[in-house]
């Protein structure tokens, strides 16, 4: 179960950074050239960019707190296998 969890997330991650990676740097040259007819074009894609970064925030986090999880669970469980 949790294992498929990781699986899926990493997938989520990967898969939705390819999308953000290629819009974030139209984002920013649209802002810097600041052109009103860009900055409307933008504007919609901008909808959908905020939600991609913070699908890609939850899941990092997950993806970077697992380890810790891991070992935590491991220490765990040999912390009670001792004290039997
Ligand atoms: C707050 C935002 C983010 C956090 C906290 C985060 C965190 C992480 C973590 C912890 C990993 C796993 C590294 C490992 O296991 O070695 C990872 C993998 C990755 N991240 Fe992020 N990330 C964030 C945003 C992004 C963004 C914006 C992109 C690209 C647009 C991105 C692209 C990737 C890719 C491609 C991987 C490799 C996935 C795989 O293992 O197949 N991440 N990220």
């Amino acid at each position: 179960m949790t294992k498929s969890l990781n699986k899926w997330l990493r997938k989520i991650h990967r898969w939705i950074a390819v999308p953000t990676a290629i819009t974030i740097p139209f984002g920013v040259t649209f802002k810097l050239v600041g052109d009103e007819q860009l900055l409307a074009v933008w504007k919609r894609w901008d909808v959908a960019q905020s939600p991609m970064i913070l699908t890609l925030a939850i899941t990092g986090s997950y993806l970077y707190l697992l380890p810790y999880f891991v070992k935590w669970r491991r220490k765990n469980n040999t912390t009670k296998g001792e004290s039997k």
